[in-house]
């Protein structure tokens, strides 16, 4: 599991200045880190900033949530696959946009083509936001938005801790019939490294979403908050290693005892 820290200082500098003093992690932690560019950062940067972050050895992720017609997504995500970032996100409920965005990328003017992330439901948002909007719970929302994603082309899925578990079990269900499950990256937000009131509302610890599988973790403020983040980001590495290990023994000890 890779850590994504979201760039979500005010300024330009004050985020570059972040990135740079992650030169200081150990050259075994630094392959296990990305870096999320968002709306606010590129809003006030462009793809000159962007640009900038990607001169440090770290991958780089678009997180604008595209949300549009598909001609206008698909435009979009040609500009951003000329940026050469590792991955962006687009929403899921723009439907056909997303389609568009998968054809667009697909054929060999994009031969190695940024990943599409889909974004289901925010991670600031609570069932009475969800029944207001859509009718329905976070939960089933949530995989509406996930499974017609998938079907979409999105290579991956970003969700909150608490739907984590349940997306394999929805992906099979789905595809039972219509052949293989597709293979997606889970990348999920809204993790909780101690106890945090803010915005986000659909948030999840490191067990949880070491358990869950997750693929990406983003964390913002508990890393840039933090006094010293690199200290905080080596620790957390750490601890996911850990973590990662204990479920594997975990997993072969039970495949061991269905075996025997
Ligand atoms: O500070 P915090 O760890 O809550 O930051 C989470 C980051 O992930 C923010 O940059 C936010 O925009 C982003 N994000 C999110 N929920 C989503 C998608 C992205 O919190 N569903």
């Amino acid at each position: 599991m890779k850590v994504v820290v979201a760039l979500d200082l005010p300024t330009p500098e004050g985020n570059l200045n972040l990135i740079a003093s992650f030169s200081a992690l150990s050259e075994e932690h630094k392959p296990h880190v990305g870096i999320k560019v968002g709306l606010s950062m590129f809003i006030k940067g462009g793809p000159d900033f962007v640009r900038e972050v990607k001169k440090h050895p770290f991958d780089v992720i678009l997180d604008m949530k595209l949300h549009d017609i598909p001609k206008t997504m698909a435009d979009a995500a040609e500009g951003i696959a000329d940026l050469g970032v590792n991955m962006f996100t687009v929403h899921a409920s723009a439907g056909s946009g997303v389609r568009a965005v998968k054809k667009a990328l697909t054929g060999p003017k994009f031969p190695n083509p940024p990943k599409i992330l889909a974004v289901t439901i925010l991670t600031s948002m609570d069932d009475s936001e969800t029944e207001g909007i859509y009718r329905r719970t976070t939960k089933k929302q949530a995989k509406a938005m996930f499974l017609s994603a998938l079907h979409s082309g999105a290579d991956g899925i970003v969700c909150s801790p608490v739907e984590l578990p349940f997306l394999d079990y929805w992906a099979r269900k789905e595809f039972v019939m219509k052949g293989p499950v597709p293979n997606y990256v889970r990348f999920v937000p809204g993790i909780e490294l101690a106890p945090r009131k803010d915005d986000q509302k659909r948030k999840g610890g490191l067990r949880e979403v070491v358990e869950g599988h997750a693929d990406f973790i983003v964390v913002g403020r508990p890393i840039y908050q933090s006094k010293n983040p690199v200290a905080t980001l080596s620790t957390l590495l750490r601890k996911i290693d850990s973590l990662e290990k204990m479920r594997l023994a975990y997993e072969n000890e039970a495949l061991w005892t269905e075996v025997a």
